[in-house]
């Protein structure tokens, strides 16, 4: 048999976020507004998790209406038109019309010329993921320029009642465009699963069993908070120690901590855990905005270049974490 050559793709030696965008629900819904419903109080939320208010989807917003709207800021901060991208990567685990994913239609809505356009459902942790695949896609030479946009609209499968999830989560978009690159801008990927806790986040009940019961409810997220709790404060410091180790930095090198924004006093044991430095500015969106899952990375991001806190080619460290459990950290150099 004679050996044949094959043509194989040469990619880029690295790649790097070169835009971001982002889309926050507009309805602003205060503590004061859920509090009875399940017998909490605004001091109780502000304690335990950090949360003030969250954002929830409006009227006219849905999770297409949001992930576009992201996608759209991310490609003009990249200064990347629509038929420059050869794929769209959009992480989420609330697209309830579950046939099909959304990002092939998020990529039509935008004038993409077919790219490859795929969900991913790794819950918080969906968005450090699709950073992940989209530069190994760049590195590969599979792809050029990937949006991978993060979105959720978790409003819709929260139940109002249920005491343990009513007041964290809330609804929003983000996008980044990644792109070749002759530097370092997103490093080794630490990522990983525990299925064994897989009844930590989930549905109340899957699709079929719920409409197929008599009284025929929607489902909701049902959430084991102290187990996520303690995993999240204990195992994700040692996963954002090893993605240091693996990049070849210090904390000292960092200028940004942008965790998952799942609660305050996770994200302060964190910092504590990994002895951040003073000079490490920490992301704390979630005061204002709610637990976004797959969003709340780029939107902490967008905040903290909107305030002034992060600037272009900053080193930040990501680690999200959540449902399945799941979790994927990288450092990545800021646009
Ligand atoms: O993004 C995906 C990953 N998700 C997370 O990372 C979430 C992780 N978990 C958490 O953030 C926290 O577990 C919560 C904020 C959800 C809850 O805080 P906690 O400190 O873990 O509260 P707990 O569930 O241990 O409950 C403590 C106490 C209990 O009362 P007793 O038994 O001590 O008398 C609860 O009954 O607080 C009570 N409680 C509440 N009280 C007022 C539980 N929920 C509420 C509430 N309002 N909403």
């Amino acid at each position: 048999m004679t050996a044949a050559t094959w043509t194989l793709p040469t990619g880029s030696p690295h790649a790097a976020v070169i835009g971001l965008g982002v889309h926050r629900a507009e309805r602003v819904v205060p503590n004061a507004a859920i509090v009875d419903a399940i017998d909490s109080s605004d001091e109780w939320i502000q304690r335990r998790s950090g949360i003030t208010e969250r954002r929830w989807v409006g009227p006219d917003e849905t999770l297409e209406s949001m992930s576009l709207a992201a996608a759209r800021a991310a490609l003009t901060d990249a200064g990347i038109e629509p038929a420059q991208i050869d794929a769209v990567i959009l992480a989420t685990c609330t697209n309830t019309q579950q046939i099909t994913g959304l990002a092939p239609r998020i990529a039509h809505l935008l004038g993409a010329q077919g790219p490859a356009a795929f969900d991913i459902a790794a819950a918080c942790a969906g968005f450090s993921h699709g950073i992940a695949i989209a530069a190994d896609l760049i590195r590969g030479g599979t792809a050029r320029h990937v949006l991978v946009i993060g979105a959720e609209r978790l409003s819709t499968l929260v139940s109002e009642t249920d005491r343990g999830t009513a007041f964290i989560f809330g609804d929003g978009a983000g996008a980044v465009v990644v792109g070749p690159s002759d530097v370092p801008g997103i490093g080794p990927v630490v990522w990983g699963s525990d299925g064994e806790q897989h009844h930590a986040i989930e549905l109340s009940a899957d699709w079929v069993e719920a409409f197929g019961s008599e009284d025929r409810t929607l489902p909701h997220i049902a959430m084991d908070g102290a187990a996520v709790f303690r995993w999240a404060s204990y195992e994700m410091a040692k996963v954002a120690q090893l993605t240091l180790d693996r990049t070849g930095i210090t904390v000292d090198d960092l200028d940004l901590f942008v965790p998952h924004q799942a609660n305050m006093r996770i994200i302060d044991a964190m910092a504590k855990a990994i002895k951040l430095p003073d000079h490490v500015r920490i992301a704390r969106d979630i005061a204002d905005q709610g637990n976004t899952s797959a969003a709340s990375i780029p939107l902490a991001l967008a905040r903290m270049y909107a305030d002034g806190t992060a600037r272009s080619g900053d080193l930040a460290l990501m680690i999200a974490f959540g449902a399945g459990l799941t979790y994927a950290a990288q450092v990545v150099r800021i646009p």
